[in-house]
């Protein structure tokens, strides 16, 4: 028997990341944050690492491990043992990871990765392609929809929370890229799988969108 699996996937700035941690906190299971996974990838890898070869790129990904620890709010990602630190969610870095993220190479590594974790865990596993990739089988499976000018508000100020300091505009044009490449690409491109039950969160708080998701996991055997 498999471990509790909910999806979420949504185009950046959905509310994913505040939903997912509702929700996992709420069910008392652990979150795991597959964009900070191909962030990390990206961060350790550096500038322009999406142009390198296959070989290079597995060589310099080889022998770094993920982990999850702890439940709910608490839950953590680690790599290599280390939690994961702010200098990942710099909108740059978003860029890098989207980039590296088309490669086939680094999408296989990281799926590995997060089936190897979700065997282990029940999770609340957040990305673009977890329902309709990484965890088809899951028995929950939910897409955020939001407007762009939102999406790009809510990151802004999640950024600023975080002490990052963006221009809005420029932040809202980066975004706009980043999905429309997350989008278009041709391997496991941001869409909600055939079965993903569809929320659009205009209008709703994050903690309406957790409430509406714990209701259909808790109301299905
Ligand atoms: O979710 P976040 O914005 O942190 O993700 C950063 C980038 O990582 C996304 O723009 C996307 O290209 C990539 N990603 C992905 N598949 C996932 C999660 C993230 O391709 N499951």
């Amino acid at each position: 028997d498999q471990p509790l699996i909910v999806t979420l996937d949504g185009p950046a700035g959905s509310g994913k990341t505040t939903v997912a941690k509702m929700v996992a906190a709420r069910l008392g299971i652990a979150y795991l944050d597959t964009g900070a996974m191909f962030r990390a990838f990206a961060l350790h890898l550096g500038p322009q690492s999406w142009t390198r070869s296959e070989a290079d790129l597995r060589n310099g990904l080889a022998g770094l491990g993920f982990a999850v620890k702890g439940r709910g709010e608490e839950s953590a990602l680690l790599l290599n043992g280390e939690p994961l630190g702010a200098e990942i969610r710099q909108e740059e870095v978003g860029m890098w990871a989207s980039n590296l993220a088309r490669l086939d190479v680094v999408r296989e590594i990281l799926k590995q990765a997060q089936q190897r974790l979700g065997a282990e865990t029940p999770l609340v596993a957040e990305g673009r392609d977890m329902g309709s990739v990484v965890f088809p089988q899951a028995k929950f499976k939910f897409f955020l929809e939001a407007a762009p000018e939102e999406r790009a508000r809510r990151r802004w100020l999640q950024l600023k929370e975080m002490g990052v300091e963006e221009d809005l505009d420029a932040l809202a044009e980066n975004l706009r890229r980043r999905d429309d490449q997350d989008r278009n690409r041709t391997i496991a491109p941001l869409k909600p799988a055939a079965d993903a039950v569809i929320i659009d969160t205009a209008g709703l708080t994050p903690e309406a969108v957790a409430e509406r998701i714990v209701q259909i996991v808790a109301r299905l055997p």
